[in-house]
């Protein structure tokens, strides 16, 4: 059995979105017999897709599983680039190492790297990122922006807005963004985002996104320690969420929101970032490395740097900080 023409079928099946397409239309597309497309069908109903099998008109799709295998992320995708090159995973130590391999190697931007399963993932600060298998979105993209290495961070910000857009739309939830890459919902983290640079004398070689989504968790999920301070779009919905319609949206929105950003620089999207803060305008306290610096929040730079004034009235620029509020 060809598993890329199975593949490919449950794509087609996928794009008809339930839509019946007859078996010969099929096997014309494909190049092969009838019999051989009946043969995939099966293949499909095996990994977990519902196929109906309708007399004279042929197979409609009514129900598939939520693998992020790239066929089924591809199908209905909107973007030019972003995600046209999938590298798929069931499970790797981080997807952040996989994407860096792939950048030196010189895949192209855009390239994404899925994993169901993490077993070293990680964040920000050398922190442990909790990646349970097929529970969430685990994912780095690649880019090739022609900028100075000096405007990566701000890279965060546009991937922050994107997030947070998909999140939106695929759910109708409402999430905040904290200063840098955390995104909340109702006060808990659901998102964080970990943009890490390969560049040299020349400048920016590749941008490394890496976006760890808690969607389909339960609160038993989450290890002890990230009780009351982890959450999933499932816990805040009420019901699971679809990954790749989740993948998809998230590839699209940071397409639109990096073209907007090379085309026209950060301004507009400093002031969709501020939109969604739940940082900028509150009191909050600033740990760093050395300090700890409560003040208000009031703004962020065209760097992505926070500005905090604390009460003796002073303005200090927050690069990097745990933020609490
Ligand atoms: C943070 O909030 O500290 C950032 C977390 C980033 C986690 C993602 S999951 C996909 C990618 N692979 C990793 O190992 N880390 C990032």
């Amino acid at each position: 059995m060809n598993i890329t023409v199975t593949h490919k079928l449950a794509k087609r099946l996928i794009e008809a979105e339930g839509e019946a397409l007859s078996g010969q239309q099929l096997a014309d597309e494909f190049g092969i017999s009838r019999t051989a497309v009946w043969k995939h069908i099966k293949e499909l109903e095996e990994m977990g897709y519902t196929i109906h099998s309708v007399k004279k008109k042929g197979y409609s799709l009514s129900g598939s599983p939520d693998s992020l295998q790239p066929a089924a992320v591809q199908a209905l995708l909107k973007t030019r680039s972003l995600g046209r090159e999938i590298e798929y995973v069931p499970t790797c130590a981080s997807t952040q190492i996989i994407a860096h391999q792939l950048a030196q190697e010189g895949k192209p931007a855009g390239t994404v790297v899925l994993a169901e399963e993490q077993t070293a993932g990680r964040g920000r600060l050398a922190r442990k990122w909790d990646s349970a298998a097929g529970k969430g979105i685990w994912m780095s993209v690649i880019l090739r922006p022609a900028v100075v290495p000096q405007k990566a961070p701000q890279f965060t910000l546009v991937a922050a807005v994107a997030v947070v857009r998909a999140i939106e739309e695929v759910t109708g939830l409402k999430p905040e963004i904290k200063w840098p890459n955390d995104i909340l919902i109702a006060g808990r983290k659901c998102t964080g985002i970990l943009t890490e640079l390969q560049s040299d004398a020349d400048g920016i070689q590749a941008l490394i996104i890496g976006i760890g989504l808690n969607a389909n968790q339960d609160a038993a999920d989450f290890p002890a320690e990230l009780a009351g301070i982890a959450t999933s779009l499932k816990m805040e919905s009420g019901s699971g969420v679809s990954r790749q319609e989740l993948v998809r949206a998230i590839l699209y929105h940071l397409e639109v929101y990096t073209d907007l950003y090379i085309s026209q620089g950060f301004g507009l999207l400093k002031t969709i970032w501020e939109g969604y803060s739940s940082t900028i305008g509150n009191q909050v306290r600033a740990r760093m490395a050395k300090e700890t610096l409560t003040g208000i929040a009031e703004s962020i730079t065209e760097d992505g740097v926070l500005q905090l004034r604390t009460p003796d009235g002073k303005l200090h620029s927050i690069y990097s900080a745990d933020i609490e509020m």
